[in-house]
């Protein structure tokens, strides 16, 4: 862990340069100087101010190419390539996350108010699909505390519930006849551990605004449990005193738990969890490596499962 150098502020760019790029590109489109989707995409996805973190992996990320197209995100598609083909249909400006529940500042936030004070973190992290492959990603983000002690959580909140975004028109894997999902998708975190500073919303990747594939504008990011828990586009967080539904359980309660910490003593009913496929290391004598009890991030979070079963809170 932790041996990144901290970056200097003139590697940063400057935010007046960065909104002038961002009014430069707009003319020249609407002057017709850019006339092709590709470089307009590209050219908007413009870089992120933010500062190194030291709970960085030390890790080498997976390539940005593996990261952008090799993606779980079934409001798109239930293929892994179907949401870099799928996901530029959904419009992400302007965003809106509401904020309600058991909370002292409920409101629906306009996302550039939700993080324009809050200082952004690079945070390369180890992340480990259910499915048995995993990648290094370096997300931007703010750790979700910090957004959780602005809207003042109540004393008798115990969980925190987030929601994705119905919207079929703009999504195609919400439209067809077969469903792989009820909608919206649905996630849930204990208030201690959306409150750990592993815990963040990322709003980039590699240095640039999160791409829709990755969950664009605004997704969650929890590096000691499965993927799924990383929910996308999130539109709604709530703070309960009940234990939220999450996706994955209602649709298969045996397969999928609550708390799906990454865990290589506990089987998935179809398949081991023991080890995992680091995507974008290919080739024939690549081994599949061995996966760490919490992804690695215990000396981090086990103290939040002290004395609990988990096999039986899977
Ligand atoms: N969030 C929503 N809304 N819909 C999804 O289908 N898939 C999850 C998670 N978040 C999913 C989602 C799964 S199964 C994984 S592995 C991660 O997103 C994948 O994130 P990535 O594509 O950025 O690697």
């Amino acid at each position: 862990m932790a041996d990144r150098p901290v970056i200097t502020s003139s590697e940063l760019t400057p935010r007046s340069l960065y909104l002038r790029r961002r009014e430069f590109v707009a003319g020249a489109v609407s002057a017709g100087l850019i006339g092709t989707m590709a470089p307009l995409a590209s050219a908007l996805a413009a870089p992120l101010q933010f500062v190194k973190s030291p709970l960085s992996t030390s890790e080498p990320p997976t390539p940005r190419k593996d990261v952008t197209t090799y993606n779980n995100f079934y409001e798109f598609g239930a293929d892994k390539g179907d949401p870099a083909q799928n996901a530029h249909t959904l419009t992400t400006k302007p965003w809106t996350v509401k904020i309600d529940g058991l909370v002292g500042k409920p409101a629906d936030y306009d996302l550039d108010d939700l993080i324009k004070d809050a200082a952004l973190e690079e945070r390369i992290y180890r992340m480990r699909c259910v499915e048995g492959w995993s990648m290094v990603i370096p997300w931007v983000g703010v750790p979700l505390a910090d957004i959780l002690k602005r809207v003042e959580p109540q004393g008798s909140a115990k969980y925190v519930a987030f929601e994705t975004l119905v919207r079929p028109k703009e999504m195609p894997g919400q439209r067809g006849l077969f469903q792989p999902l009820p909608w919206p998708y649905v996630e849930g975190l204990r208030l201690d551990e959306a409150m750990h500073p592993l815990t963040i919303l990322a709003v980039g990747l590699y240095g640039e605004t999160l791409l829709n594939q990755n969950g664009a504008p605004i997704r969650l990011v929890v590096p000691w449990k499965y993927g799924f828990k990383s929910i996308k586009s999130i539109v709604r967080i709530r703070l309960t005193e009940e234990q939220p539904p999450v996706s994955w359980n209602l649709q298969n309660p045996r397969e999928y738990g609550f708390y799906s910490n990454v865990n290589p003593k506990v089987d998935h009913p179809r398949w081991s969890q023991a080890t995992e496929r680091r995507i974008g290391e290919s080739g024939l004598f690549v081994k599949r490596r061995e996966t760490l009890m919490f992804n690695g991030y215990g000396d981090q979070v086990a103290s939040l499962y002290a004395g609990m079963d988990l096999k039986a809170n899977y």
